[in-house]
């Protein structure tokens, strides 16, 4: 049970992997030996996480798709597959956010946010993981949830509700895919300054996450990794599955 988080000669496939959380992920797994295939509806800025894995002696392929997209996530899974044979980790890192009213709720933006952060995720399950069962590859799936989905929070409702369903989608994976040898885990970050919620992260925000983070500070990207790292290694966590990993400052602890 030594190197228990060598992750040497698996591959893994970090959609979303070009992000601020995603591309620290991404980068953790390299760091520990995984070949990483980064996707993201951005090519240019998945070749920037690709050079910064190469220059830090990582193996790692630039790879587009649009996770609303069933066509563009089959072709990207081609592509992947061409390139590496198959993956071992698939980690699950695209999401959009925005803040709105309930009554004020509009039902195109609505769908926005859930065919990204839900629909797009069971999709991409479907077709990256259906190829892992198939080549009877062992393996470990790691969604990116949210504080969000356990307790909702205030302005971000769609949001919210699509988290909330990213958990169900990990527990009823976890169970369907266990006796396949694949573990199906989420990643609960806390609050982390990102693309995707610079809009909504205003002062009082700030004052008030502030006031719940018994750490009393934002979490750094790098502070992921770990996380990451453990639920990818079939060494660290090999009776881990369904599982909903914290790593919020203490965010979920705290009442008053
Ligand atoms: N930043 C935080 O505080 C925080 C907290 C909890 C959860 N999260 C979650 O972490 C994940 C990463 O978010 P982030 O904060 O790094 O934001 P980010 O905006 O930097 O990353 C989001 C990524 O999703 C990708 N994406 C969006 N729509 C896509 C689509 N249709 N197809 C493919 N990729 C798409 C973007 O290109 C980007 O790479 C998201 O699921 C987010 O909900 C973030």
């Amino acid at each position: 049970m030594k190197n228990l988080f060598d992750l040497s000669g698996k591959t893994a496939v970090a959609i979303g992997g070009n992000g601020v959380l995603g591309s620290s992920m991404a980068i953790g797994l390299a760091d520990h030996g995984a070949k990483v295939a980064i996707v993201g509806r951005n090519l240019e800025k998945a070749e920037e996480v690709v050079k910064e894995i190469e220059a830090a002696g990582g193996q790692a392929k630039a790879f587009t798709a649009d996770v609303s997209s069933k066509e563009s996530l089959l072709k990207a899974a081609d592509e992947i597959e061409k390139w590496s044979g198959g993956w071992d980790i698939l980690l699950n890192a695209p999401g959009t956010n925005s803040a709105t009213p309930f009554f004020e709720l509009d039902m195109e933006e609505y769908d926005k946010i859930m065919d990204i952060n839900l629909k797009g995720i069971v999709m991409t399950c479907q077709i990256f993981a259906k190829r892992m069962i198939e080549q009877e590859r062992k393996g470990s799936i790691i969604n990116i949830s949210s504080v969000s989905s356990t307790t909702p929070l205030s302005r971000v409702f769609t949001y919210s509700v699509s988290k909330a369903g990213l958990n169900s989608v990990t527990q009823f994976l976890a169970r369907e895919f266990a006796e396949n040898g694949i573990r199906v885990n989420a990643i609960i970050p806390g609050f982390f300054p990102a693309e995707q919620n610079r809009k909504i992260l205003d002062k009082d925000r700030i004052d008030s996450i502030m006031r719940h983070t018994p750490m009393q500070r934002f979490g750094e990207s790098e502070e992921l990794q770990g996380a990451t790292v453990f639920l990818a290694s079939d060494k660290a966590s090999s009776f881990v599955t369904g599982a909903l990993l914290r790593v919020d400052g203490g965010f979920g602890a705290m009442t008053i």
